[in-house]
């Protein structure tokens, strides 16, 4: 007899992107190549003795404040986590028993079906159109928890907001609007929060403000539903250091401003010599894009690309094998990834 869950030994877990040591351009995680806001670093020079000594504030107080001030949101709805994953995880575990259902789209973040399929949940996946639009199946679905990426994960698209606004309307249960990359794209569902009161919002310091290794994200709802994921994460779920040094750069919103810019700059560069090349790239509004060669096998290059220094993502998955997901570096490094694809080095 297994000494482990039927379902966690049947299941092959969540793949990341690979962190290898070595000195590589990483363009396979969606990270930003800037560093972090200076006031962030400044931050982690004053985390003091006591930070390490005692245990932090399980519910990530003064975080949670500047946070409900810099999103608008009151503080009772806002909970703090070891990056968004956390945040999903408590959202799988508060609404899904075993046996519901999780609608996703897909392509999408992998992530959630993950989480689902721990709980014991079974996932609906909706295969997007074939310009990446939500598909009806996905609205009318009336599976107890929706979750979807704005912009979406490995195809970069972005969902209007009439059509987040008949998700939260059609709904039978929570929708969940994933906003990791929301700030590259300048949009945001936080106002509909207001209306919604079966809306989730998440967002997370990794992408846009440099954080990825410090682990912080934050989940806004109403009240009762924000309870509910208080209850069930990890007593201590956020380290003092990263609640101290996420608030700082939270707070300094003209450094963020400056380096999405930049990196949106950047993106629809790179995007331009793609499409110069003959790749077929998919509008992004994220700090990353997704394209397709014009000839040669898209892990070919891959391999390729990772022999001459640069990392990229390749996704093994029947919609995706074609393409290669390129997260958006400095100017400097997209340069000389286009001379490699065009050396075909
Ligand atoms: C759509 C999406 N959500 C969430 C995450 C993870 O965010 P975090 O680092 O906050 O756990 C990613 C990471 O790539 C992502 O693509």
């Amino acid at each position: 007899m297994s000494r482990i869950r039927k379902t966690v030994e049947a299941m092959q877990g969540y793949v990341p992107g690979r962190q290898p040591e070595g000195s590589f351009v990483k363009l396979n995680a969606n990270e930003n190549p800037y560093p972090p806001s200076p006031k962030a670093l400044e931050a982690l020079g004053n985390v003091g003795a006591n930070s390490f000594r005692l245990y932090p504030s399980s519910t990530a107080v003064n975080l949670r404040k500047t946070a409900a001030e810099i999103f608008g949101v009151p503080f009772d709805c806002i909970v703090a986590g070891n990056g968004s994953d956390d945040i999903f995880t408590m959202i799988i575990r508060s609404i899904l028993d075993e046996g519901d259902t999780l609608a996703v789209v897909d392509p999408t973040y992998t992530l959630y079906e993950t989480l689902a399929e721990i709980q014991g949940a079974r996932t609906e996946r909706h295969p997007l159109k074939e310009d990446y639009a939500l598909p009806e199946s996905f609205f009318e679905s009336d599976a107890k928890l929706k979750i979807l990426p704005n912009p979406n994960a490995q195809t970069g698209t972005l969902f209007p907001e009439a059509d987040i606004i008949r998700l939260c309307e059609s709904a039978q249960g929570v929708v969940v609007i994933d906003e990791a990359y929301a700030l590259f794209a300048g949009t945001s569902s936080l106002p509909l929060l207001k209306r919604f009161k079966n809306l989730v919002v998440t967002r997370t310091m990794s992408k846009s403000h440099s954080l990825a290794g410090m682990r912080v994200g934050f989940g806004m709802s109403s009240p009762d539903i924000i309870d509910a994921f208080m209850k069930v994460k990890d007593s201590y779920n956020l380290n003092a250091a990263s609640q101290l040094i996420a608030a700082a750069a939270l707070k300094d919103e003209e450094y963020t401003a400056g380096i999405v810019k930049a990196l949106n700059e950047t993106r629809d560069f790179f995007a331009r010599e793609l499409a110069s090349l003959g790749w077929q790239v998919a509008p992004s509004a994220g700090n990353f894009l997704l394209a397709r060669p014009e000839k040669g096998n898209a892990a070919e290059i891959v391999a390729r690309l990772e022999k001459a220094g640069y990392l990229v993502r390749h996704f093994d998955t029947p919609r995706l094998k074609d393409k290669i997901r390129f997260s958006i570096g400095t100017p400097e490094q997209m340069e000389r990834l286009i001379e490699l694809l065009k050396n075909n080095e």
